[in-house]
């Protein structure tokens, strides 16, 4: 039975996001298990070397163990904390918070050693770095298991861990997770999330002739049982990187298919992000910052990471200085028209029919829209044609009346 569950978890990750492994963590007080968890976990991880920005993709090994030493039960005082240690100080920590009816993941909690160099070739910096989040989305009812199957990215500082297959409880009062479980919403919509074609080998085909626009999609954040964020658009990735088989830099324009992007992401009270994953080789992050003071949010952050087969190195760009987007809290954006949102110069995204609302979602709908300039613009010429003809009909009439006024004028005057 147990094994059984593990096999078809193993199918659905390694479906879903190629081979990686399950692990198992298990911590004990005394004779009893306080905290179980069963589940693949990889991170992709951004560092500096002597010119460049690099990125690393590591899978949660299953040589990982628990570090006894920062892990607690919670009854020493200390957070009730599961922490996984993996290679020269590498850790996977969560740590988690009930308030008696639930329990919930209240930080998630990354180091990694800069000092690994087989990990981190060539980092210009050594030594460990902590990075965290409170922002992690996973919740349960005590004395019940949380399962997600579906993979779920989460970005923790630089770095973006995305995980799969998960099967955890904490506060266990019984030997074993328990068989009831609290399952994450995106497992319950629809059973199964594997995308038909996993392969890597599906190159995006390069395009030197005019892409098809991008079918528009749907994506949701969910917080608790809500949506709290949603955005519909169709996307576009316009890359430049240096190919493998061509030995060159190349351009490509790709369109992000819906059906093949999972959706997943955080909801705070000033930042919210969405991430999607396309074929599990391209992950985009949408951060949105909202101002309290002036009620305004933005889209502030891009981060896109893309392995693609014939890249002759993974491309990985971030910028957390932009101002798109803009918008008011309690409404939501729209822009109709291609918008080009730039990271760097090597790469934006391209948008259609683009409908979002970050924050203050209400019953899974969105707000009227403030509309972008471009739409509002396009509005105007139809209003402006309109408004010249009927200029034209009025001047045409009082020609004419005045006409018959003279004319009649005229007969009277016989
Ligand atoms: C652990 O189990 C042993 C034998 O089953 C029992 O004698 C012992 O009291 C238990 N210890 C705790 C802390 O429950
Ligand atoms: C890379 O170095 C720059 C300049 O020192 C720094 O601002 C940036 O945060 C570093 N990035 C990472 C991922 O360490
Ligand atoms: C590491 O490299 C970045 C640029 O990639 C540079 O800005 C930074 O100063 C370097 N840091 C050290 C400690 O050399
Ligand atoms: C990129 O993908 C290839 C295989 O498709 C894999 O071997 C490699 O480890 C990946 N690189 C990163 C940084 O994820
Ligand atoms: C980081 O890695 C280096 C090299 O592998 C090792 O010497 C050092 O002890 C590690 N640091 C920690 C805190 O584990
Ligand atoms: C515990 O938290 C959940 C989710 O935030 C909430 O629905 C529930 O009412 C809370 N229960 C108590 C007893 O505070
Ligand atoms: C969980 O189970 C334990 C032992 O069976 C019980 O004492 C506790 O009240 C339960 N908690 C909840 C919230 O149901
Ligand atoms: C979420 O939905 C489930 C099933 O519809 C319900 O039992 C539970 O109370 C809801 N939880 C919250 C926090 O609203
Ligand atoms: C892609 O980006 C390049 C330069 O960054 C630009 O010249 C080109 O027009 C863009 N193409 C599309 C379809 O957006
Ligand atoms: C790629 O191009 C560089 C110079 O442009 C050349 O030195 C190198 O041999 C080429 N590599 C392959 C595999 O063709
Ligand atoms: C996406 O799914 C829909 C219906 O399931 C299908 O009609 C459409 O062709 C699919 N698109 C792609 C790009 O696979
Ligand atoms: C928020 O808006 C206020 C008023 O427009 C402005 O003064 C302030 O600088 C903004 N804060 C941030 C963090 O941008």
């Amino acid at each position: 039975m147990k094994k059984s569950n593990l096999c078809f978890q193993l199918v659905a990750c390694s479906l879903i996001l190629g081979f990686v492994r399950a692990v198992t963590l298990e911590l004990r007080e005394g004779n009893s298990t306080c905290i179980k968890a069963d589940l693949s976990a990889s991170f992709s991880i951004t560092y500096n070397t002597t010119n460049t920005l690099t990125t690393v993709k590591v899978d949660l090994p299953d040589s990982t163990t628990v570090d006894q030493g920062s892990s607690s039960c919670g009854s020493d005082g200390r957070p009730v904390s599961l922490v996984g240690v993996f290679g020269p100080g590498h850790t996977l920590g969560l740590s988690f918070s009930n308030n008696g009816s639930m329990y919930s993941v209240n930080m998630l909690i990354i180091q990694y050693n800069l000092s690994d160099s087989a990990l981190f070739p060539l980092s210009n910096s050594s030594g460990v770095v902590t990075v965290m989040t409170e922002s992690v989305g996973m919740w349960a009812w005590l004395n019940t298991t949380y399962r997600c199957v579906s993979p779920a990215s989460i970005p923790v500082g630089g770095a973006i861990v995305t995980f799969s297959g998960v099967k955890m409880e904490a506060y266990m009062t019984q030997e074993d997770l328990s068989p009831v479980e609290s399952v994450c919403t995106a497992d319950q919509e629809g059973t199964t999330a594997a995308p038909t074609t996993p392969s890597p080998t599906t190159t995006p085909v390069p395009s030197p002739t005019p892409q098809d626009l991008p079918e528009q999609g749907t994506y949701a954040v969910t917080k608790g049982n809500d949506t709290c964020l949603m955005a519909r658009m169709g996307l576009q990735l316009n890359i430049t990187y240096t190919s493998q088989s061509k030995n060159n830099t190349v351009q490509e324009v790709v369109n992000i298919h819906p059906n093949l992007t999972t959706a997943s992401g955080t909801c705070g009270a000033s930042i919210s992000t969405l991430v999607l994953d396309h074929e599990g080789n391209t992950i985009i992050s949408f951060t949105f910052t909202l101002n309290t003071t002036s009620n305004k949010y933005h889209l502030s952050g891009l981060v896109l990471v893309a392995n693609w087969s014939d890249m002759s190195e993974p491309v990985s760009v971030s910028n957390s200085n932009l101002a798109y987007l803009t918008s008011v809290l309690g409404r939501s954006y729209s822009c109709n028209s291609e918008q080009s949102l730039i990271i760097t110069e090597a790469v934006s995204i391209n948008t259609f029919r683009l409908q979002v609302q970050p924050f203050a979602v209400i019953s899974n709908q969105f707000a009227t829209a403030v509309e972008c300039q471009i739409d509002q613009d396009q509005m105007l010429i139809p209003i402006v044609v309109g408004a010249a003809l009927s200029g034209l009909v009025l001047v045409v009439l009082i020609a004419y009346l005045i006409g018959r006024k003279r004319s009649n004028a005229g007969y009277q005057t016989i």
